[in-house]
């Protein structure tokens, strides 16, 4: 399996590379790009190989932080950790916004970024095992099945916000009319579609879901509504779309706002009149279906900007429900994550899990950008790595641990000791790669990709003994 390297900093990609070489034989490959545009197309192309994947905060081209939003799919099984020379409190909040394994500081010890790196490649390689599983089977019955018994009894939460959502979703269930779904990303908005579908008595009938953000804005159409035989070059034989094969049942259009707007103008016709047409075909269809949509998206900004059609929203938004952000539902947090933690060690086998109570402040301080989605996936690491059946605080993942210092005191954090400068930071490089090599400036050359000449000259300039 392959490891990448995004830095513009070669010398230093150099170095961590050969050190994670030695210290990781299981990674076949090291791939190092000073470049993120040419990294972004190697990674599009060798998704399948790539484990893990390191990314420097800065970038002359492009931030680190806009890079890895570029390359993040929740369907990837690489995980991405980001490099930095130091957290401060503009990538604190910026990172709120990734999908991160975790954050390496440069200023650390080799020894320890390397055991970090390591950590996401057994993920990596973890995710990848059960996820060729779970592909084998049917994916629906699977999620069901992992989450106990029943959509609406897996939404675990004891707040008053949960507990008027379980309510609504029963009542919405009694009647077909039309539901839009809005929250954060990870809220659980997919969970509640599913539980709308299997409270309502269309619960016999087919559940479809489509997220319009995967299939490709020219290929909506015919999805959704199919088309004859011969009505464009390529249609060499009729196409049932969606929308008619989920006839009956319950269909969760997923991600709404992604709908190019001629397609949301057969969508509203859809909803108004229940007909649709499909293409090629001149005479309508009438349809029996209930629609559930959502999104994570401000949906009054997209009316705005004009991408959504006010029309629509307003046949789409019969029924509103809105789940609110962990955040503000911080009566969930620990209920949550004790859940979390208790369904992960059956799946890994490790029972009896005991959690150290600091743990709980830092969750509970934590703003939780992703969600459920964010608290799941931390739960599950943090009881894969667990060792002797303990959790500890201190294995929670570095932007929960620093968020309190952020946001309690920012001056401590400046004064904070483990903070090097770029040329001490340069100085622990050079002197970490002469250890490497024994002393052998010719191999500190090689390695930094820099002159003997230069080697000399830092020796010297940072008074390194050796
Ligand atoms: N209240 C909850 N109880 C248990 N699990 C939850 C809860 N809310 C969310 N989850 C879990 O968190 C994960 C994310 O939820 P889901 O996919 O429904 O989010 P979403 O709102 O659709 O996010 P996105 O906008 O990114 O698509 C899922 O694995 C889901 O099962
Ligand atoms: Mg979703």
């Amino acid at each position: 399996m392959s490891l990448i390297i995004v830095d513009d900093d070669a010398v230093y990609s150099k170095t961590l590379s050969i050190y994670l070489k030695e210290k990781i034989p299981e990674i076949l490959d090291t791939y190092l790009f000073t470049s993120p545009n040419i990294a972004e197309k190697f990674i599009e192309k060798n998704k399948s190989i790539i484990s893990v994947i390191i990314v420097d905060y800065r970038m002359p081209e492009i931030s680190g932080v806009d890079f890895i939003q570029k390359i993040q799919n929740s369907e990837d099984s690489y995980q991405i950790l980001l490099l930095t020379g130091m957290i401060d409190q503009s990538l604190t909040l910026s990172i709120r916004r990734l999908k991160l394994f975790d954050i390496l500081e440069k200023s650390e010890d080799f020894s320890k970024i390397v055991e970090n790196i390591k950590r996401a490649y057994v993920f990596s390689t973890h995710i990848k095992k059960r996820k060729e599983k779970y592909n084998q089977l049917n994916l629906r019955y699977l999620t069901k099945k992992e989450d106990s018994h029943s959509f609406i009894d897996s939404i675990v939460g004891e707040s008053q916000s949960i507990i008027k959502l379980k309510k609504d979703i029963k009542k919405i269930a009694q009647s077909s009319a039309p539901c839009l779904i809005t929250g954060e990303s990870g809220t659980g908005k997919e969970l509640v579609a599913g539980a709308i579908f299997e409270e309502s008595s269309r619960n016999k009938n087919k559940y479809t879901v489509i997220n319009c953000a995967a299939i490709p804005p020219d290929l909506i159409e015919s999805e959704l509504f199919g088309y004859k035989k011969g009505s464009f070059t390529g249609a060499n034989s009729d196409k049932i779309g969606i929308l008619k094969s989920t006839d009956f049942g319950t269909i969760f259009l997923d991600e709404i706002t992604e709908i190019p707007l001629a397609i949301q103008s057969k969508l509203l016709r859809f909803l108004q009149e229940g007909t649709i047409q499909i293409i090629g075909k001149n005479a309508e269809e009438k349809l029996d279906l209930r629609v559930i949509s959502a999104t994570n998206k401000d949906i009054n900004m997209e009316i705005y900007h004009n991408n959504f059609r006010e029309d629509l929203y307003y046949r789409l938004n019969v029924v509103h429900l809105n789940i609110p952000p962990l955040r503000e539902r911080k009566d969930d947090i620990k209920i949550l994550f004790e859940y979390f933690i208790n369904f992960f060690s059956v799946l890994e086998n490790k029972h009896n899990i005991k959690l150290d109570n600091e743990i709980y402040k830092f969750l509970m301080d934590y703003p939780w950008p992703g969600n459920v989605r964010e608290l799941k996936n931390i739960s599950h690491r943090l009881v894969l790595f667990s060792e002797d059946n303990k959790i500890s605080h201190s294995e929670l993942p570095l932007e929960i641990l620093n968020y309190k210092i952020f946001d309690t005191n920012q001056n401590n954090f400046k004064e904070s000791n483990n903070l090097l400068s770029k040329i001490e930071y340069e100085k622990k490089i050079i002197l970490d790669a002469l250890i490497l090599t024994g002393g052998n400036k010719e191999k500190v050359a090689q390695i930094m990709g820099i002159s003997r000449a230069s080697v000399y000259r830092k020796i010297k300039d940072y008074n390194i003994y050796h």
